[in-house]
């Protein structure tokens, strides 16, 4: 490591946009670079990315990034890889093109891709060596998808001539050359997320891969989250910078929000939210709807687990509204409208706009709006847009404890959501524990960064994440016991009247 470099950065590929985040040694920003990327919706229930689009957005958030700190590349000790996770691309490895594009976690289209392998042994068939049921949400039988739907993809995937990767890998490859040597490799966290990798030994399942058709030869490398896995190239990104760190989003926050200890957890607020628990080395098997993941592995070091509770519709509800219904111009007067009224007037919103994922995986479900009556106004559905989140993450904390029998005590909050300070103390309140945000809410970034960092000694290691965690912002619980519980029994009703929408 050089005496210029001072500073780190995070690439965060997420799902509506991509950022580049260069953070100094106290985990602080510096600056920040960001480009929104087109959501292609073909048809209903599936979603798109332009992965081309993507890697030309990730190239320019850096120029943006580095430009705004006023530093360059020499000034950069390394670069970390967040990504979306899940979402999934296939490219052909001479030209460097997809061979379609990115189809997005969110994405149902290969329910019965899913339905086919479970004719054989049940949605729970792979559960015991990938810690997943069979679900549209993981990126194997995307894969399989592309294979079955793009013509003559079998044939040059089975010839060598393909490579997958999810959102970190693709980046990756790309930053370290792409045609011209481009390092082919994902790291545990991103490898757990696609049903194709056994938890306990971290190498690819054969038998899976083979039931799913996929040729081994197109997968990338596993690697730990915390290692140098190339350097940038002068065909890629950031010449020589040393890119050290890849997590998932999810697990980037986890690590981030120094969640280190057993039973520690934090939720993040994005397009979809997501809450994960720390369980330590050992992998805890749910039986309450919830998944178990690679949490982080630093370098050579004992590998450890999570607990996930995965929601697909947080964040997007609010651009749905914004986008679909047109009930705003900007996301954040969703709050404003909220707060003209005292409550939500009997209105629950159910967003199974991808069926439901935790802790109910009911992928034939589709959204509902309940609890009408001419009484009910554009403020009451924003009410309710907000606090579905909150219940969803009741929904999933209950399933929280009957896994783990850890009791929630707290719970540390971050993602953009964050921001909005009506739905944080409704969040308290339904789940009657304090919420806390940290001063740096950008922790999937800053988890990133960190994995990065310490792999080239910029930082000693996790005793620097919590040297450096403070608390922004606390919410305390201040609702009627009563009242908490007949609004949740409510939202309970409401969710299974979602249920058995399809034919
Ligand atoms: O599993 C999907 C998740 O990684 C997406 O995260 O922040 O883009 O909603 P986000």
């Amino acid at each position: 490591m050089s005496n210029d470099a001072q500073y780190v950065m995070a690439i965060d590929q997420g799902t509506t946009s991509s950022r580049a985040i260069i953070f100094d040694h106290s985990g602080d920003i510096l600056s920040v670079g960001q480009l929104e990327h087109e959501q292609i919706f073909p048809q209903p229930g599936w979603v798109e990315h332009d992965a081309g689009e993507i890697w030309a957005n990730v190239r320019e958030a850096v120029g943006q990034a580095l430009a705004r700190a006023q530093i360059n590349r020499h000034q950069l000790a390394a670069v970390g890889i967040t990504n979306q996770r899940e979402t999934t691309v296939v490219w052909d490895r001479h030209t460097g093109e997809p061979i379609h594009h990115a189809i997005v976690w969110q994405d149902t289209r290969t329910q019965e891709i899913c339905d086919r392998l479970a004719a054989d042994g049940g949605v729970e068939r792979y559960r015991s060596r990938t810690g997943l049921p069979l679900s549209s949400y993981f990126a194997g039988p995307k894969v399989t998808w592309i294979l079955e739907n793009v013509p003559g993809a079998r044939e040059r995937a089975e010839a060598g001539d393909l490579l997958m990767g999810t959102m970190d890998t693709w980046v990756l490859w790309n930053m370290t050359g792409g045609v011209d040597g481009g390092v082919h490799l994902t790291d545990v966290t991103n490898a757990s997320r696609t049903l194709l990798m056994d938890l306990r030994t971290l190498a690819w399942d054969p038998q899976i891969c083979t039931d799913l058709g996929i040729p081994l030869s197109m997968l990338p490398q596993i690697r730990s989250s915390a290692e140098v896995y190339g350097k940038g190239r002068p065909n890629g990104l950031l010449v020589d910078t040393p890119i050290a760190g890849i997590l998932g989003d999810q697990q980037a926050a986890t690590f981030g929000q120094a969640c280190f200890e057993k039973g520690s957890a934090k939720n993040t607020y994005g397009t979809g939210c997501f809450l994960l628990m720390n369980t330590g080395t050992e992998p805890v098997f749910s039986d309450n709807g919830l998944l178990t993941t690679v949490g982080y592995k630093i370098g050579d070091r004992p590998t450890h687990y999570a607990l996930e509770g995965s929601i697909a519709v947080a964040g997007s509800l609010v651009q749905w509204l914004r986008d679909n219904l047109r009930m705003f111009d900007s996301s954040a007067e969703v709050e404003t409208l909220a707060l003209e009224v005292q409550d939500n007037g009997g209105a629950y919103l159910v967003p199974a706009f991808s069926g439901l994922f935790a802790p109910y995986w009911r992928p034939e479900a589709r959204g509902a709006l309940v609890g009408l009556t001419r009484f009910v106004n554009r403020n009451h559905i924003a009410r309710a847009v907000l606090e579905s989140t909150a219940y969803q993450t009741r929904d999933v904390v209950r399933a929280m404890f009957a896994d783990s029998g850890v009791e929630l005590t707290s719970l540390k909050v971050d993602g953009g959501m964050v921001a909005n300070r009506t739905l944080m103390q409704f969040q308290a309140d339904i789940l009657d524990v304090p919420v806390v945000r940290p001063k740096v809410a950008e922790t999937t970034a800053l988890g990133a960064a960190y994995a990065a960092g310490i792999a080239v000694g910029y930082w000693a290691g996790e005793e620097d994440v919590v040297a450096n965690w403070q608390e922004g912002e606390r919410w305390t619980p201040s609702m009627d016991a009563t009242e908490r519980e007949r609004l949740y029994r409510c939202w309970q009703k409401a969710v299974t009247r979602t249920f058995d929408w399809l034919d």
